[in-house]
């Protein structure tokens, strides 16, 4: 690496010295003495003249240049310096550079091998422990079903409103304990994508019950804009029910009056479908926008006194399973005033 650049150095000078040299030699009197060479050689070339002797001759007409112009010389052999020098310079910062370079992108890289491990870490941890906590919450909200039927004897309507109570409870931390569970294994890319041909608008339809039930309990109006021929697309009809379901929840969750509408309809640009869950909720404010797609980011638990539940797990699970059908989602929201999703 050195010795190129010496070398690459020194052609330098010589070639800047050479040409100094003759640039100085273009004057008058060089270009005289050059002519008296030339009809020198030519005679001796009659006479047999020798590589030696024209090399002597060369080289005298060198010196003469170099004397004949010293002060042009010295500035031509200053310059070639001066030129070597920053080529020196230029070629020790660039070789720098280009080592932190080298260094920062391995130092990216191990901290990218950090993170992903990091993540797969977390991964597994969740995973392994939600399935831990999973197993014996099943069997306690089995025992206080099986409780609250009567099935171990009668018991006083006290005690079956305390078990009401612990079962409502518990259904909600298995929930919780659930929706990690379906995060993680998405994140891992544990479930399997079936994309088949199906009917979008049926598919939407079949929700009507649930949420149409919800809705009443809220005191919400709940509004089907669907289509009414029939649309075909090819996806995954899991993934698409589980994002659907996650945004009508969410809808019903942050909505305490108004109403809210599920649209469907085919985009003219292309060969896709639009599907739309809009709200006259609370509204999401600007700063949250890009976050509540982010695991456990909740725009609107500030305080333990506003939150509505969950983990804020809900969006995230949306997004991953969009991405792995390749389709998109986009939010607009306005304080007070309510979401489209
Ligand atoms: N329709 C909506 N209106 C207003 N805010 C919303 C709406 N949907 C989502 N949000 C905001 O986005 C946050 C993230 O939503 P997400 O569904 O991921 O979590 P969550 O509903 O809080 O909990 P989880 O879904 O895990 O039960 C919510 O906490 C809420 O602040
Ligand atoms: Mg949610």
């Amino acid at each position: 690496m050195c010795a190129r650049k010496l070398f690459f150095a020194a052609f330098i000078l010589v070639g800047l010295t050479v040409n100094s040299i003759s640039w100085a030699g273009t004057n008058e009197a060089t270009v005289a003495r050059f002519h008296i060479f030339s009809s020198t050689t030519t005679t001796k070339q009659v006479a047999t003249i020798t590589p030696v002797d024209e090399l002597a001759y060369r080289l005298q007409i060198v010196f003469n240049s170099i004397f004949a112009n010293r002060d042009l010389a010295i500035y031509g052999l200053l310059a070639a310096f001066g030129i070597l020098f920053l080529g020196f310079a230029i070629g020790s910062a660039a070789s720098n550079s280009r080592g932190s370079t080298d260094a920062q992108l391995k130092n990216l890289k191990r901290e990218k091998e950090k993170a992903e491990n990091l993540a797969k870490l977390k991964a597994e941890f969740l995973n392994q422990v939600s399935h831990e906590l999973r197993t014996p919450l099943a069997v306690i909200i089995g025992y206080i079903e099986c409780m609250t039927d009567g099935l171990y004897g009668e018991i006083e309507s006290k005690h079956h409103e305390i078990l009401q109570v612990v079962a409502k409870q518990s259904t909600h931390l298995k929930n919780m304990i659930d929706q990690i569970l379906i995060y993680s294994r998405l994140e891992a890319g544990k479930q399997p994508i079936r994309i088949e041909e199906l009917q979008i608008v049926k598919i939407i339809a079949d929700m009507r019950d649930t949420f149409d039930f919800l809705c009443r309990q809220k005191g919400l109006d709940l509004r089907w804009d669907l289509p009414r021929e029939p649309m075909t697309i090819r996806s995954d009809a899991m993934r698409v029910k589980e994002v659907v379901s996650n945004l009508l929840q969410n809808a019903v969750k942050y909505t305490d009056r108004g109403s809210i509408t599920v649209r469907v309809e085919r985009m003219s640009s292309n060969d896709s479908v639009k599907i739309e869950v809009e709200d006259t909720g609370m509204g999401i404010s600007e700063q949250h926008l890009t976050s509540i797609f982010e695991p456990f980011m909740q725009a609107h638990k500030t305080s333990s006194t506003n939150s509505r539940g969950g983990i804020g797990l809900g969006l995230s699970i949306v997004k991953k399973h969009l991405e792995q059908i390749r389709a998109t989602i986009s939010v607009t929201s306005e304080v007070g005033i309510g979401s489209t999703f």
